[in-house]
């Protein structure tokens, strides 16, 4: 187990800015957390046609419970909820919402079809029911659709059997999802006609009234694995302009079908080698992964190159594109880049760096960002970890314009209204405050529902719940057979 401090364990914000110093983070924090009009967080936004009402962000969040036709059940539409009571103005895209079936990356996944519309439309008036009833008012809502299609993840049809469509063969990854040939890789016909399955979700999503929807390129999924791939040949792959072909086909698509439909981009901006689990259980990156197959990374995969990604802003910006939700890595095969935690994920590892540092390292590369594209409207995310500290290093972060908004997402899980406490000066609820247990990641890879199993009484008084228990301590004990 992880031999760092936990948050918890900090009496005072002076212990926490103390271990910040001694990391030689950079990450701003202030510990008088300001509310009501006064907070940074309060203040609303202009970003093209859409006003957002205030700083804070729920991140797309998937609970692996839709139906097996796409649609959600009543634990998402309990989400969902949540988000709406949560206090942030601004929904990036609820979560990953498949746009043809052979894109899911579970089969309980939702997808956008003609069946599924009238249920996925439902699904965000009920958030904006939840957001009216708590709040008595609506004002600077805006709710976004995530769209994907999962690419090397796509487990369409079974919980445990990959059916990947990835971009271009890379050893490591392929020996994970079980490619060993070509046919595991997506053509550029299915490609073709996978643009037009994305502009028409964008415009099913703009006619039931999503205020924008996100093309997703983050998290080794289909849009982010194409960003990489340099050695896929014909139109999709190589040069960076065959690599972007996939956005700007999809945005020009939408342009033209659904006028008027605002875009946003959540981008892994970085990204580094597969990790596996190493000696102690401590997570190393692997010796075989081909550094030249990660988007965002240097020449040797270990660190930040941020080069390209601002290529990639250039061109989002240039194609009009003003919403930017910034994420890193892939939780599949570098999780704690993506979101650090205490506890790793039953199929990770533990964490081979100080889980602050992974904080910071996604907090200052979002700033590097938006000292860059100052106009562009850009969510940080990865915050979770910071637990007690979060609501001061969000107001700091906001007042100093390194990012415009705090996206988040584990904490919302475990404690939904911490917006809405911390807007309205309350004192946060300690005993909500995720801790980084990870089994919300755990539930999924076990072939269950995810939630808050650990925090939140629904998911505790959930039979799966012993299960995920009994899971857990077989897989510590060595024998776990369900893998
Ligand atoms: C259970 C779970 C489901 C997630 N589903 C999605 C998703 O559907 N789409 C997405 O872009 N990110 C997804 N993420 C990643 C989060 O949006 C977020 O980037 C990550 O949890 C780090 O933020 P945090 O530190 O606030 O948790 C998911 C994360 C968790 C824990
Ligand atoms: S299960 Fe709950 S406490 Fe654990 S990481 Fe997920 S949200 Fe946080």
């Amino acid at each position: 187990m992880a031999n760092y401090p936990r948050i918890a364990s900090f009496k005072t914000f002076q212990d926490f800015d103390q271990r910040l110093t001694e990391l030689g983070l950079q990450m701003p924090r202030e510990e008088v957390v300001r509310f009501g009009s006064e907070s940074p967080m309060a203040r609303s936004a202009k970003v093209g046609p859409l006003t957002i009402g205030n700083r804070y962000c729920i991140l797309p969040m998937e609970g692996w419970d839709g139906t097996k036709d796409g649609r959600p059940t009543e634990l998402t539409r309990r989400r969902w909820n949540n988000f709406g009571i949560s206090g942030a103005k601004l929904m990036w895209g609820g979560e990953a919402v498949a746009v043809r079936h052979d894109g899911r990356a579970n089969p309980n996944q939702l997808c956008l079809t003609e069946q599924t519309v009238g249920d996925i439309a439902a699904l965000r008036e009920s958030l904006i029911e939840a957001h009216q009833d708590r709040f008595g008012e609506t004002d600077g809502l805006v709710v976004g659709l995530q769209l994907t299609h999962s690419g090397r993840y796509a487990r369409p049809n079974e919980k445990m059997t990959p059916e990947p469509r990835a971009v271009q063969r890379n050893p490591v990854l392929d020996k994970r999802v079980q490619i060993d040939s070509d046919a595991g890789l997506i053509t550029d016909d299915e490609l073709k006609s996978l643009i037009d399955d994305f502009i028409k979700a964008a415009k099913t999503a703009q006619n039931i009234g999503y205020d924008f929807v996100d093309v997703k390129h983050c998290h080794g999924y289909l849009g982010h694995e194409l960003l990489s791939g340099v050695d896929r040949p014909g139109p999709f792959g190589g040069s960076f302009e065959n690599r972007t072909r996939f956005l700007r086909a999809i945005v020009e698509g939408i342009a033209s079908e659904a006028p008027g439909m605002q875009i946003g981009v959540r981008l892994s901006m970085f990204d580094v080698l597969p990790f596996h689990k190493g000696i102690d259980n401590i997570g190393e990156p692997e010796e075989s992964g081909d550094p030249r197959l990660v988007f965002g990374a240097n020449a040797a995969a270990d660190g930040i190159d941020l080069e390209e990604p601002k290529k990639f802003l250039d061109l989002m910006q240039s194609l009009g594109i003003k919403l930017l939700c910034t994420t890193a890595g892939s939780p599949y095969y570098n999780p704690h880049i993506q979101r650090p935690a205490f506890f790793p994920p039953s199929d990770g590892y533990d964490p081979p760096e100080e889980p602050l540092i992974g904080v910071d390292r996604q907090i200052m590369a979002t700033a590097e960002l938006k000292k860059q594209f100052p106009e562009m409207f850009i969510v940080g995310s990865g915050y979770t970890y910071l637990q007690d500290y979060l609501p001061g290093v969000a107001q700091a972060v906001v007042s100093q314009g390194l990012a415009d908004s705090v996206g988040l997402g584990r904490m919302v899980l475990s404690y939904p209204d911490l917006p809405a406490d911390v807007l309205e000066g309350k004192t946060q609820q300690r005993k909500k405050i995720c801790r980084t247990f990870s089994d919300c990641t755990t539930a999924p890879r076990k072939g269950m529902v995810s939630g808050c199993y650990p925090l939140d009484r629904f998911y505790k008084d959930r039979p799966e719940r012993m299960e995920l228990v009994k899971l857990k301590k077989s897989a510590t004990t060595g024998s776990d057979s369900s893998k």
